[in-house]
């Protein structure tokens, strides 16, 4: 099976067997030119071309593309340099109350809840973590934790490091009933996963740009779902979170009734342009293609795997599957096996005692199956 992208939308894919995209994936080419295109063009003109009109509408593409990927309107849409500041700013905004809780998972990549941990310290909310089994987290045991002390559940929709995924809408429901927030971390999903904000019933959605979006560090977006625009009150706040950007008026303060609110300043105003390219291009080819093909090179590698004696983490039912497959095998040290991958110009990652590939749009199986005869030959080695 061919890949989905071409080398010349993602040239980087010459260069070696990348199945690395939960770490950072590789970036589309039109998003670079992109972001070249702008800097050059900032660098030479300065605000010539970038005059305020620009700057005032320079998310606008961004907030188009991504709202197209969720099924929701640019409206919902706020953007920002990272998932880490847009977390932080809505975790403020929400601010859970004293006696109060904030759930998630024992298995949660840290920037999803650190935020939260920080406002809890402040406001004296407890964070619950619920505990997992081998890398895995029973949905179960975290609705059933959900009760009516609940502010907040605070949820990767795609575990980092297992690819474990769950179900936004059973969340959103069970967090409705009790009057609490679903905050779903989308890094490792957008892109990659089909979701529908609005049917998803999630209050948040917030997905760095350089992972399964194909984009690159310094933006990133958050869908704010339209009930909480006009309530909350962000944690960050500059210039830009007004209606009128240009007023500086020091006692003007006057929020946009959208998720724009939650933007608030400056930043590598290019990164924002690029992704954009990025989400758009796989708007274009549909998340649902791009899941069906990731699927078929995760079957591939399992399949592998198993015939190598490793013990695969990763869920297999297709309800909580991805293409993050994660495992470790017998008596080795995972390390070793991803020096030895990378060493051959496979890239992968560890994370905690596993190896982690992750594979996107643009492998085909012909990388798989490269990956799986290379490691096979480790283990020769390494057993003899
Ligand atoms: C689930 C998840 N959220 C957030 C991040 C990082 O967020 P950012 O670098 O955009 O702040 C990662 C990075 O690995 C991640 O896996």
């Amino acid at each position: 099976m061919n890949a989905l992208a071409s080398a010349t939308e993602f040239p980087a894919r010459r260069k070696s067997t990348y199945l690395n995209s939960a770490s950072v994936a590789l970036m589309y080419r039109g998003c670079q030119q992109a972001i070249d295109a702008w800097n050059q063009d900032l660098a030479e003109n300065g605000t010539i071309n970038f005059n305020e009109i620009a700057e005032q509408t320079i998310f606008d593409p961004l907030h188009k593309a991504f709202a197209r990927l969720l099924n929701a309107t640019p409206n919902d849409i706020a953007v920002a340099s990272s998932a880490t500041e847009q977390l932080s700013s809505l975790a403020w905004a929400i601010m859970p109350p004293s006696g109060s809780k904030i759930l998630t998972t024992g298995i949660v990549f840290p920037t999803t809840i650190y935020p939260f941990a920080r406002v809890a310290r402040h406001t004296g909310a407890e964070i619950k973590f619920i505990p997992g089994e081998n890398g895995y987290t029973d949905p179960q045991k975290l609705l059933d934790a959900i009760d009516d002390t609940t502010a907040v559940v605070c949820l990767s929709h795609v575990e980092f490091g297992s690819g474990q995924q769950y179900d936004l809408r059973q969340f959103a429901d069970a967090c409705h009933a009790h009057g609490a927030l679903l905050i779903v971390d989308a890094t490792q999903s957008a892109g990659a996963v089909p979701i529908d904000a609005p049917a998803s019933g999630a209050d948040a959605i917030i997905s760095g740009g350089y992972k399964w979006l194909c984009g690159p560090f310094g933006a990133s977006v958050m869908y704010v779902a339209p009930n909480l625009q006009r309530t909350l009150d962000p944690g960050l706040i500059g210039f830009r979170s007004n209606k009128d950007i240009w007023k500086l008026d020091v006692e003007y303060q006057d929020f946009p009734d959208s998720a724009h609110r939650f933007e608030f300043s400056t930043m590598a105003y290019g990164c924002s342009v690029g992704l954009a390219e990025s989400v758009r291009y796989l708007a274009d080819i549909g998340v649902e293609n791009i899941q069906a093909h990731n699927l078929k090179l995760a079957d591939r590698l399992l399949a592998g795997l198993d015939a190598l004696g490793a013990q695969v983490v990763s869920p297999r039912n297709n309800a909580e599957r991805t293409s993050i497959v994660s495992a470790k095998l017998p008596n080795i040290v995972s390390a070793d096996v991803v020096d030895h991958l990378n060493k051959a110009n496979i890239i992968i990652s560890p994370r905690r005692d596993l190896f982690r590939f992750s594979p996107h749009l643009y492998n085909s199986t012909d990388d798989i199956d490269h990956a799986l005869a290379e490691l096979k030959q480790f283990l020769h080695t390494v057993k003899h």
